[in-house]
């Protein structure tokens, strides 16, 4: 059957695209991630009044144009963004609030503060967020740290302080330290009624990781 619907049919098409884009892939940020912040989107979109087509798109899009995944380093949003929904018959209006959505979402520092954002987006960054979080939080971080070459743990590198997104995207530090500097903050920055109730669980997963974690390094358990 096929779909009358025009933002579903717009949704699907984007879908179509993003899974061209991002392959299965081992660092984390692969179309299983995309996916899965998709899906907690919309499901946190339910509990929030908005606009759910957006907050759809915004979380297919999050990672178009990421530092993380662009050749150069360099954030690359809007351009990227704006040629994946080429066709789409999306108007200019929802691209640019998608686009600015996103520009948004990414962690950029403990020391930095999230910049305000419309509802949708607030749906969007939690959902990214609460998959940096829980079991699937802590796969992803040592997938990440172990593409990336990074130890898993060293006792004499300590946490680091990010006041700005240069700084922070420069770290390269152990992956038991993201830990400290980015993914035990998370459940106190969420934002949405769901975002919050669905933290806590995942937080505390992630806390007893890590001590048990410390324990077992040092052979004391
Ligand atoms: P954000 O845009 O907020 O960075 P993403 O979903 O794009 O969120 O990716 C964040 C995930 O990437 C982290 O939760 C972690 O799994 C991984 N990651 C990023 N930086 C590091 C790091 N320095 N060490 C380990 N994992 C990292
Ligand atoms: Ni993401």
């Amino acid at each position: 059957m096929t779909d009358t619907n025009p933002g579903m049919q717009i949704t699907g098409k984007v879908m179509q695209r993003v899974r061209e884009r991002f392959a299965a892939d081992g660092s984390g940020h692969g179309i299983d991630h995309v996916m899965r912040v998709y899906r907690m989107a919309v499901r946190i979109a339910e509990e929030e009044s908005c606009d759910t087509f957006i907050v759809a798109l915004a979380a297919l899009l999050h990672d178009v144009g990421d530092h993380k995944l662009t050749a150069s380093g360099n954030e690359n949003h809007r351009e990227e963004i704006a040629a994946l929904l080429d066709g789409t018959g999306l108007s200019n209006v929802q691209t640019n609030q998608i686009i600015d959505i996103v520009e948004k979402v990414s962690f950029k520092g403990n020391g930095v503060e999230d910049a305000p954002m419309p509802v949708e987006g607030r749906c969007v960054r939690d959902a990214d967020r609460l998959d940096a979080m829980g079991s699937i939080g802590i796969a992803r971080a040592f997938a990440y740290g172990a593409l990336k070459g990074r130890p898993m743990f060293d006792a004499d590198k300590k946490p680091g302080s990010h006041d700005n997104f240069g700084d922070y995207k420069k770290s390269n530090s152990h992956t038991i330290n993201h830990f400290y500097e980015k993914l035990l903050l998370l459940k106190d920055r969420m934002e949405t009624a769901a975002g919050k109730r669905l933290a806590e669980g995942r937080h505390a997963m992630l806390e007893a990781f890590v001590s048990e974690f410390l324990l077992e390094w040092d052979a004391e358990k």
